[in-house]
């Protein structure tokens, strides 16, 4: 066992509940054959939206989903997805795994699936392969209550009210699959685009541009320079955890030893400087933080299980992503004042997913458990916390073996994160609290024996969230201690 301390501040920072977001692409079976199944599939359906995993995402609050892609964004024709679906085109999937796309699941059901999830939606327009013509009259298509007739099509198909769509991308990985351009370029395809992308009455377009791939400082500096700030509502970062580092060979989901695993989580830890030093760039520009920074694709990306199609990126998920989750989690609180949105990457069945499907049968991963824990943190008051904490050493190598954020919601009561990311040690955390009232404090844990645990289709619940037992109140005293390898909730009223 090893010690720990925190202390606690009051700020007047919000932690934004979009923080929490999700991405779903039209890749492998996410959207079809996990939102959106087979007629005959039997399974509690609303027209082919499946249910059980629509219920799962409400109980987590899910606050905004980003769709249709990813890659797939900028080759995505919004009119091929709209009126009867016997009559829409078909396309290759040229991206994910060469399927066809038959473009039964489009805008209108894309929506549908946002009412049902009581989330906000999050459209990612084409800029690589589409035209400014294209992305424009989308949006007066969604949002547009005129007689034109561009609305006036809205209303044929189906829906006589706007969409009020109002978290809008300008492209996505503009500098990679998104069109291959410099960020010179990109920044002057983003004014011309965003331009005509209108603001229609009581919706106010939040525009987001198309930001850095990890590192790539240059790009967020030309485009907080170059892009008047004020048409730009946020700038996206994407980021993906690899065990290896190496895209030619990730890693497994199932199977690694303690040394990729802490590998793993260096380079989650990652993010943090990812997100402190894009930051301070935006600062550069935007001292009042009115532009956010969106991580709107973030996640671990390993190598696909064994015998599924490599273009359907479908992983397992075990107790080391419940980790990573929680990280990158506590580090986007953390960093509230400029973090305003982020998207796990991608929600069913594709990448670092919360739930898994299998025809009629359904799992919730480690993963969602770690965001049903975290839910008490959207829109909740900001806590700055000071932590001292030990390292944990592998083949001499050390990161701190644990990471913390804390918030108080509308009610009052404290919530504390805590991950002991030591696969060995225990680590006891000492905090006194005394500019704060509470009398008693439970907890929640994830936990599992094996780092590399997970829940399968025959044995569902091998992780869930169970009690926590181990903190005391002891006077202004808060005393815990964490297992290892665990994610600890604390609740202090
Ligand atoms: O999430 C999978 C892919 O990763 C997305 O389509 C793309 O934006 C990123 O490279």
């Amino acid at each position: 066992q090893s010690n720990a301390s925190i202390s606690i501040s009051n700020t007047d920072l919000v932690i934004s509940r979009h923080i929490y977001g999700q991405f779903a692409e039209h890749l492998g079976r996410g959207i079809y054959d996990g939102f959106w199944v087979d007629k005959n599939l039997p399974v509690q359906k609303q027209d082919r939206i499946r249910l059980d995993v629509v219920n799962a995402l409400k109980k987590i609050k899910i606050p905004n989903l980003r769709w249709p892609g990813g890659c797939f964004a900028d080759e995505y024709h919004w009119r091929d997805g709209i009126g009867p679906r016997t009559q829409r085109p078909k396309m290759v999937n040229t991206n994910w795994g060469g399927v066809t796309e038959d473009n039964s699941f489009g805008t209108h059901e894309f929506l549908a699936l946002c009412k049902l999830l009581g989330c906000e939606p999050y459209i990612a327009g084409n800029v690589g392969s589409g035209t400014v013509e294209e992305m424009s009259k989308w949006i007066e298509y969604l949002n547009s209550n005129s007689s034109s007739t561009i609305a006036q099509l809205r209303k044929q198909n189906g829906h006589s009210e706007p969409y009020k769509v109002s978290f809008w991308g300008v492209g996505n990985e503009s500098w990679g699959c998104g069109g291959e351009m410099t960020a010179n370029f990109y920044a002057d395809q983003y004014r011309r685009y965003a331009a005509y992308a209108r603001n229609y009455p009581g919706t106010p377009l939040k525009k987001i541009a198309s930001g850095a791939n990890s590192d790539d400082y240059n790009w967020t500096e030309v485009c907080m320079k170059n892009i008047p700030n004020h048409t730009m509502w946020g700038l996206s970062l994407h980021y993906y955890t690899l065990p290896t580092g190496n895209w030619n060979k990730k890693g497994s989901a199932t199977s690694f030893s303690e040394k990729e695993y802490f590998n793993t989580m260096v380079n989650c830890l990652k993010m943090e400087e990812l997100v402190t030093k894009h930051s301070a760039i935006m600062d550069k520009y935007d001292p009042n933080k009115k532009v956010a920074l969106v991580v709107d694709e973030w996640g671990i990306w390993t190598d696909p299980e064994p015998n599924t199609n490599p273009g359907f990126l479908y992983q397992q998920n075990s107790l080391r992503d419940a980790l990573i989750a929680a990280t990158t989690l506590n580090i986007f609180n953390n960093h509230c004042d400029r973090v305003k949105m982020a998207e796990l990457a991608q929600t069913v069945n594709v990448l670092q997913a919360l739930i898994l499907t299998d025809k009629t049968k359904m799992l919730l991963t480690p993963t969602y458990h770690i965001f049903d824990m975290y839910k008490v943190h959207q829109d909740a008051k900001y806590l700055a916390v000071k932590l001292q904490a030990p390292d944990y050493n592998v083949d001499g190598k050390s990161i701190p073996a644990v990471n913390v954020s804390a918030s108080q919601d509308a009610t009052g009561k404290i919530h504390i994160s805590l991950v002991n990311l030591d696969l060995n040690k225990s680590v006891s955390v000492s905090t006194q609290l005394k500019q704060i009232q509470w009398a008693a404090v439970s907890g929640q844990i994830l936990t599992s024996a094996n780092i590399t645990d997970i829940n399968t289709f025959q044995q569902p619940s091998k992780l869930q969230i169970h009690n926590f037992t181990g903190a005391k109140k002891d006077g202004d005293n808060l005393s815990v201690t964490i297992p290892p390898k665990s994610v600890v909730m604390l609740e202090l009223k």
